[in-house]
């Protein structure tokens, strides 16, 4: 019904709304408020989207009456104001006129009637009934419109304090989280008329008292994912001859019916996986005493979207690579449920720490992709990990996944200072190569050849550059080197140096000259 309703009443206010945007007329509302109207208009949307651009300039004044001056309407914003009660003459009606201009020179008029003496719309009825464990309050107005809105307000009965809550349905069934158990509450409710703005004054307030507190302990759901249990603590040692059932109430009527597999079980729990994932219920469960055929019930509100515990990641997989740490999170089992899934924004929360006797810092880690790196490992050391889904936008997050760890190889630095070494090693016994090469073809040429170049093949062998000492290693045997570098360091030390003096000295004495020159130049330059 209630959906028809809005079916048929969508087309007429698009229609009546280009009607408004062809005709470029200015929509006013007249709403009586407590000492008087409080008329609002608005034109093409531009009070709607707060453009305050367009000046508006409003008057009142009496319809038939020729003679009667206009009264301006008082603003109280650039779309409002406000007519009181005093400045009308009771004994005729009036006529509202509202001009708009726009900067680009635009206009537009228009007016409606209104009647002093029209009545707000009367306060609606209210009545409370309780009827097992569920409280149930319902609406009445005088003549029902399509467009109304109720206002509830609900205060506990030693108190001033209100919560008030908007509600589009003439029924309402106070959710049993909201209400203590036999604490005296009064409810008074108004009515907002959407379309003219007005609101009936409150009903007076009906008291009720809240539902004692079931004979059915501790009674909740242990949901998780989408699979919920219904459980209750129940004595059976001293009330063995008791069944239990279980229903789902509606919020919107209280209307209750019970669950397939929960009809006079004698367990004190049951399975509800079965109820929808974005519903919210009222799960009513009662227990039959088979004795003096007396029944009793508990009441819990449920919704599952809100309730539910999301399970831990499946696993994490952890892989050493290059001294790197690679670690894959696995999606929690629920998320195979695209409800689950898409219940936010989720993201990854690792912890990690490093696994030792003394106590270890914990280190965090979030990211949107399952997938995480820590560098710079240590060996031989054992690093642990657990994660969990998290919500960006708010608290919600998955249980913990169990703690993964994984140790690194001992060698794996061993190796790294292996290499190192003998990479070192090459390079010295390179250089000892090379010099002891030189002084041995030194030697030979001084003791054989003292006065001629050497045999071509020496020569060859030999080489001129360090490069070539390198490339014939085998020419030379390292220990035996070594043995003669010794003398022919001791022996042939002037000549060494002569040679290598001469060589030094050529080259400086050419480089000098090059230099002095210039030196010359630019002093002669600023000498002038
Ligand atoms: C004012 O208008 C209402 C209808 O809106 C009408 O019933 C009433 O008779 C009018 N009053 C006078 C004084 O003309
Ligand atoms: C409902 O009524 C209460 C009490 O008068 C008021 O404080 C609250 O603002 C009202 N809520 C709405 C949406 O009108
Ligand atoms: C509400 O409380 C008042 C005292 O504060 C008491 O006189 C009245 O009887 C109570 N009403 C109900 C319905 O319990
Ligand atoms: C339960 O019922 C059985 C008979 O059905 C009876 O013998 C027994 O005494 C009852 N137990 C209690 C605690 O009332
Ligand atoms: C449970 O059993 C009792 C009788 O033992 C019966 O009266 C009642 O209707 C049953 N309830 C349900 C929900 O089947």
């Amino acid at each position: 019904m209630a959906a028809r309703l809005v079916t048929l009443l969508l087309p007429v206010t698009w229609m009546a709304s280009m009607a408004a945007g062809t005709k470029d007329s200015i929509d006013i509302t007249i709403p009586k408020s407590t000492d008087g109207f409080s008329p609002t208009w608005d034109w093409n949307d531009h009070c709607l989207l707060e453009d305050t651009n367009i000046t508006f300039t409003a008057f009142y004044k009496k319809v038939g009456a020729p003679d009667s001056d206009p009264q301006i309407c008082e603003k109280t914003g650039n779309c409002s104001c406000r007519i009181p009660s005093k400045s009308l003459d009771h004994s005729h009606n009036y006529t509202l006129v509202v001009n708009a201009i726009s900067p680009k020179g635009g206009t537009s008029s228009n007016s409606k009637d209104f009647d002093p003496n029209h009545k707000p719309p009367p306060p609606p009825e209210v009545r409370i009934t309780s009827h097992n464990a569920l409280l149930t309050v319902k609406i009445w107005t005088q003549d029902l419109q399509y467009r109304e809105q109720y206002n509830l307000t609900l205060r506990k009965n030693d108190s001033t304090e209100e919560s008030s809550i908007d509600l589009r349905r003439r029924t309402y069934v106070f959710p049993p989280s909201d209400l203590l158990p036999e604490q005296t509450y009064c409810v008074k409710v108004n009515v907002y008329n959407m379309q003219t703005m007005e609101s009936s004054a409150f009903s007076p307030e009906e008291c009720f008292m809240a539902p004692a507190k079931g004979p059915l302990n501790n009674l909740r759901v242990d949901a998780l994912d989408t699979e919920y249990l219904l459980k209750w603590d129940w004595d059976t040692e001293r009330s063995p001859n008791v069944t239990f059932s279980v229903e789902k109430c509606s919020f919107y009527d209280g209307r209750c019916t019970t669950i397939d597999d929960c009809k006079n079980i004698t367990t004190p729990q049951c399975n509800v996986t079965r109820l929808l994932f974005r519903g919210t219920y009222i799960l009513r469960s009662s227990v039959y005493d088979r004795l003096t055929e007396e029944k009793s019930f508990s009441v819990i509100q449920f919704s599952p979207i809100k309730d539910t515990v999301i399970g831990p990641p499946k696993e994490l997989k952890m892989r050493i690579v290059d001294n790197e740490l690679y670690i894959n999170v696995s999606a929690p089992k629920g998320f195979s449920n695209t409800d689950i899934q898409s219940l936010c924004e989720w993201q990854t929360h690792m912890e990690y720490w490093i696994s030792s006797t003394h106590n270890s810092e914990v280190m965090v880690k979030e990211a949107m992709q399952p997938f995480f790196k820590i560098d710079h490992l240590e060996a031989s050391t054992t690093y642990c990990a657990r994660a969990k889904m998290r919500c960006k936008d708010s608290d919600r997050s998955s249980q913990d996944s169990e703690d993964y760890c994984i140790t690194t190889d001992p060698r794996s630095h061993l190796f790294a200072f292996i290499a190192g070494f003998t990479f070192l090693g090459i390079i010295f016994t390179s250089i000892i190569l090379f010099f002891c090469g030189c002084c041995l073809k030194h030697y030979v040429k001084q003791t054989f050849f003292p006065a001629s170049k050497l045999p071509l093949s020496i020569e060859k062998g030999f080489g001129e550059s360090p490069l070539d000492s390198m490339r014939h290693p085998f020419l030379l045997h390292k220990e035996e080197t070594m043995d003669r570098c010794y003398i022919v360091n001791n022996s042939d030390t002037e000549d060494l140096g002569q040679i290598n003096h001469a060589d030094s000295s050529n080259a400086n004495s050419q480089d000098s000259g090059n230099y002095s020159n210039e030196g010359q130049t630019t002093g002669e330059t600023n000498n002038h």
